[in-house]
């Protein structure tokens, strides 16, 4: 494709010679852009998740300007639209509930709209993921920005991480051992320049996904939110989505099977969200690239963790940057990834990160020194989770790896507030928490409370993990024994709603089970005695969420958005 302005799909609204022409570029006009904006030049749509309501997106305003700049260097038109932000310290009762709902705005603007090329501007966990499945769906070239992580936060002379420290300030404060002071003044400190969490959380872990599948130029996951070097990545977005127009680079050549096992290999290594699982699932779904939930057990468990950040490690994302990064990551797994994936600099993954080096070990391991020999999300299955349910070991207590203990049983988020901290529950260190009904549809919307606190008796006694299952899912920042996404959730009557105080449940982490011994024909009593329960909302866009998501191994997508529709217009209106 060239410049040729009958060549480019923008032409159906700015090349037309009559009345769509009059409008489409006469009510443009007036934001003073000259007559030659509309010579068939590229358009590019810079898709904004900019919003006073979501910190860790704020500074994308100003990122915006950057990548203006380059589209106009490289001879493009470059036209700024506001997608739903999802912020995620905010929005309740969970983002995730949303995130459907942004992918189908970001899918339907970029469609209906004289647009030939985007630049997705994302940052905080779900951003990144809905622009991405939206964008997908209609797969035009296509370039992310994230937005970079904070800084450091600092606690007194100390590194503190989001997420990861704020549940262990919680923590202590719980258990007594830090003042109310200290704990305002860990508050004012954790959060403290533009960007999303530094930790290896779920946007860490997604702007590091879209790097290695090769959807943002080399180094876009780690460089600060604050540092010019982001600026300028934004300026060398914008230079070169213009030429992918040209080049007809579309989203679907880009990411392939070959760049999402990659994906899977190199969010091991990172020690990356569990929260990858789900958006990765549902991204891929949306190009129609098979990917099953055992592909992130078989491709990434037995993967080598190498990268030092909390919350499986101890550093932040601000060290991650200067040690060099994701390309020195790629470097060291480059014997087990595919080197000549395609990215939207028009070369290879290996091609964008020859000669990358590592300058601080302590950050990132050698291959042949890791921090852990295999430490990827592992999948497991048993009578308690036919469909699956992953667990993160390298956040994992390694003596709680295998464990067969007495469940104690939550029937759903307000029957866990009302009893965790009770004195009198009947709970001890080696029993199994369980808590029913936080899945897609039970919730509705799989909120990040399957790291929930420990019982506060045990906390005072010093118990600090404990084996944890539920269908819901967790904070990339959380770190524990924690057994997740399992599906069927409690909700749609999966054995999880089965399960009863006092059963015996056993995990082995190594044999990739999870079971509860109760027997066949017990469970099948006690199915028969279950009733659905009602559900918490029946209409509006959570109403249609409920009728139609998908459960966690399938990705939480809904039906009905899974596959793509490409980037025609449904219909000429005249
Ligand atoms: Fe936005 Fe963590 S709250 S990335």
């Amino acid at each position: 494709m060239t410049g040729d302005n009958k060549k480019l799909r923008s032409a159906g609204w700015f090349g037309d010679e009559w009345h769509q022409g009059f409008v489409s570029r006469g009510w443009t006009k007036n934001q003073g852009h000259p007559e030659q904006m509309f010579d068939g030049r590229p358009v590019i749509g810079i898709c904004n998740t900019w919003s006073d309501l979501n910190p860790c997106n704020a500074h994308l305003r100003i990122l915006a300007e950057q990548v203006k700049r380059g589209v106009y260097e490289a001879g493009g038109f470059p036209l700024e639209f506001p997608v739903t932000s999802l912020g995620e310290t905010l929005m309740k009762p969970t983002t995730m509930l949303y995130r459907n709902l942004a992918s189908m705005d970001v899918e339907e603007s970029i469609r209906a709209n004289p647009l030939d090329g985007v630049v997705l501007l994302t940052s905080c966990d779900k951003t990144t993921p809905a622009c991405l499945m939206g964008a997908a769906s209609v797969d035009l070239p296509t370039i992310a920005v994230t937005g970079g992580p904070m800084l450091n936060g600092k606690f007194r002379n100390e590194n503190i991480g989001s997420g990861t420290d704020v549940y262990r300030f919680t923590t202590e404060l719980r258990a007594g051992s830090i003042s109310r002071l200290d704990y305002l003044e860990a508050e004012a400190g954790i959060s403290r320049s533009d960007g999303h969490c530094m930790t290896m959380g779920t946007a860490s872990t997604m702007a590091c996904m879209v790097e290695t599948v090769g959807l943002t130029l080399p180094s876009g996951a780690a460089i600060p939110g604050p540092d010019a070097r982001r600026k300028r990545l934004g300026h060398l977005a914008g230079n070169r989505i213009v030429e992918m127009v040209r080049e007809d680079l579309r989203m679907s050549r880009i990411l392939t099977r070959p760049a999402v096992e990659n994906a899977i290999k190199v969010n091991a290594a990172l020690g990356g969200s569990t929260n990858f699982v789900v958006h990765l699932l549902a991204i891929a779904g949306r190009l129609g690239v098979e990917l099953k939930l055992d592909d992130f057990d078989r491709l990434g468990s037995r993967m080598p963790h190498l990268v030092n950040l909390m919350p499986s490690g101890e550093y932040l994302m601000e060290d991650f940057f200067y040690a060099g990064g994701l390309p020195a990551v790629i470097q060291e797994l480059e014997e087990h990834l595919h080197m000549d994936t395609l990215t939207v600099t028009g070369k290879t993954l290996g091609e964008n990160t020859s000669g990358a080096q590592c300058y601080n070990r302590a950050v990132i391991a050698a291959i042949d020194k890791p921090l852990k020999e295999a430490a990827g999300i592992a999948v497991l299955r048993g009578n308690l989770c036919p469909d699956g349910a992953i667990i993160k070991p390298s956040a994992a207590s390694p003596e709680l790896m295998q464990h067969c203990g007495r469940a104690v049983v939550f029937e759903s988020i307000e029957d866990y507030r009302a009893r965790i901290d009770d004195p009198n529950l009947d709970v001890d260190k080696d029993n199994v928490l369980v808590l029913k009904g936080i899945g897609p549809k039970g919730f509705p919307g799989m909120p990040e409370a399957g790291k929930f606190g420990l019982p506060k008796k045990l906390l005072q006694q010093g118990v600090r993990d404990m084996v944890c299952i539920s269908d819901g899912r967790m904070s990339g920042t959380a770190y524990g024994t924690v057994i997740l996404h399992v599906a069927p959730e409690a909700a749609v009557g999966g054995p999880l709603a089965l399960v009863e105080n006092g059963d015996l449940i056993e995990l082995d982490v190594e044999k990739r089970s999870l079971n509860m011994v109760v027997s066949d024909e017990e469970l099948q009593s006690r199915r028969q005695a279950w009733t659905p329960p009602r559900p918490v909302v029946t209409r509006g866009y959570a109403g249609l969420y409920v009728k139609h998501v998908l459960q966690a191994d399938k990705g939480v997508d809904l039906d009905i958005l899974v596959g793509g529709s490409g980037p025609d217009v449904y219909r000429e209106p005249r």
